[in-house]
């Protein structure tokens, strides 16, 4: 560990950061183009992402360079980058309002990733649960899966962003992305500000609806009966839905307990999807006679909100051209604050950085 580093605890408070010469909050987050979206995915980031447009200043990256951490077949992985544009645009993200971009069209991204891996201990990418998760699935364990972490705090600290919004499941990989800031702030100087992991209150963990004891993922998302995806269609999402894993009792509860996983998922959905409380929700379902009123209720309210994103995806998925000029303007908006921030990193490093680059 560096002599100087700071205990993974240590309280930060990032704007009171003398570095941050701009006013109003700034926002970062990415998403892997690695598989097709589900519910999870939507109400665990996206939707959080479209409601917070304007407030903030938001860049949004679509993560390729992440998810070349297992393979993916490339033919593929450029119609994904593609398609996970379109569906982010489909969901409400607006590129007046987030810059919008991909991670390998900015290639600042990949060497401050060199840069902050000369200051991150082994030690803290070893314990990363995802690291340790996915690693035990691979054959052969490449380099990248574990410095996958070091590469995502490039890509927050690049933009000084104040706030990242995510799932829980990427909770420690921020706070993994605060310690390398701190790192480096006491080895060099004053340079990041020390981001802050924004996680939902409700939703930043929705469960698999075929194992309710699993979080629904992108890896499985194809398996039948796991998830809704972005763009299935109506009878695809009321099949799902039906389908759902519950138990065998016949009480419509918000619950912790293990058992009641399904129905306190399905309930979870339908809060998020309608924004009632608890209590409204549970009105909802006083006079249900069983779980299969509760399904059918769920299926209504997430076809309504997944209809016309399945419909504007297909339109934008017509225009590929207008997709990679939204795409163009996205990455030179994001290069215009990545590009100094690298230089400035790599000035405080000791690098004589040539004029030509600066
Ligand atoms: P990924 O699918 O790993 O690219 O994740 C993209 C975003 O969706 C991240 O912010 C994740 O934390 C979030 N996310 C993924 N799965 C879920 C889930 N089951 N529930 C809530 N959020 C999720
Ligand atoms: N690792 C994140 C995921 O799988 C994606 C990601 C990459 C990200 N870089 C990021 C999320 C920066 C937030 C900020 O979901």
């Amino acid at each position: 560990m560096t002599p100087n580093a700071p205990s993974s605890s240590a309280p930060s408070s990032p704007d009171a950061s003398p570095i941050k010469d701009r006013s109003g909050v700034r926002v970062f987050s990415g998403i892997q183009p690695s598989g097709r979206l589900h519910l999870g995915n939507y109400l665990g980031a996206i939707r959080r992402w479209v409601h917070g447009q304007g407030a903030t200043e938001s860049f949004i990256c679509v993560v390729d360079l992440h998810a070349i951490t297992v393979y993916q077949d490339p033919e593929q992985l450029k119609r994904q980058s593609r398609e996970l544009t379109a569906m982010l645009l489909a969901s409400g993200i607006d590129p007046d309002r987030t810059h919008l971009f991909v991670q390998s069209h900015v290639r600042a991204h990949a060497e401050a990733s060199w840069l902050l891996s000369c200051v991150t201990p082994l030690g803290w990418l070893e314990r990363m649960t995802q690291y340790k998760d996915k690693s035990q699935k691979q054959k052969s364990i490449k380099t990248a899966l574990l410095t996958y972490p070091v590469l995502q705090a490039a890509d927050i600290l690049l933009y000084d962003a104040d706030e990242v919004p995510v799932g829980e499941d990427q909770k420690q990989h921020i706070e993994l992305a605060r310690d390398v800031a701190q790192t480096f702030n006491h080895t060099y100087g004053e340079t990041f500000v020390v981001p802050q992991p924004k996680i939902a209150k409700v939703g930043a963990r929705i469960m698999a609806l075929d194992d309710p004891t699993a979080k629904m993922s992108k890896s499985s998302s194809t398996a039948k009966g796991h998830a809704v995806l972005l763009d299935d269609d109506d009878a695809d999402i009321l099949r799902a839905l039906k389908r759902a894993v519950t138990d065998s009792g016949r009480d419509i509860c918000f619950s912790d307990d293990p058992e009641k996983a399904g129905v306190n998922n399905l309930l979870t959905i339908y809060q998020l999807m309608t924004g009632k409380s608890q209590e409204a929700t549970l009105a909802d379902f006083a006079s249900a006679r069983g779980y299969g009123d509760l399904k059918k209720a769920v299926a209504e309210v997430v076809i309504e909100e997944i209809r016309p994103i399945r419909e504007r995806y297909r339109q934008l998925m017509d225009d590929p051209a207008e997709l990679d000029r939204l795409l163009a303007i996205g990455a030179e908006q994001a290069r215009a604050v990545a590009e100094p921030k690298l230089v400035e990193i790599k000035e405080k490093m000791g690098f004589a950085v040539p004029a030509a680059l600066r």
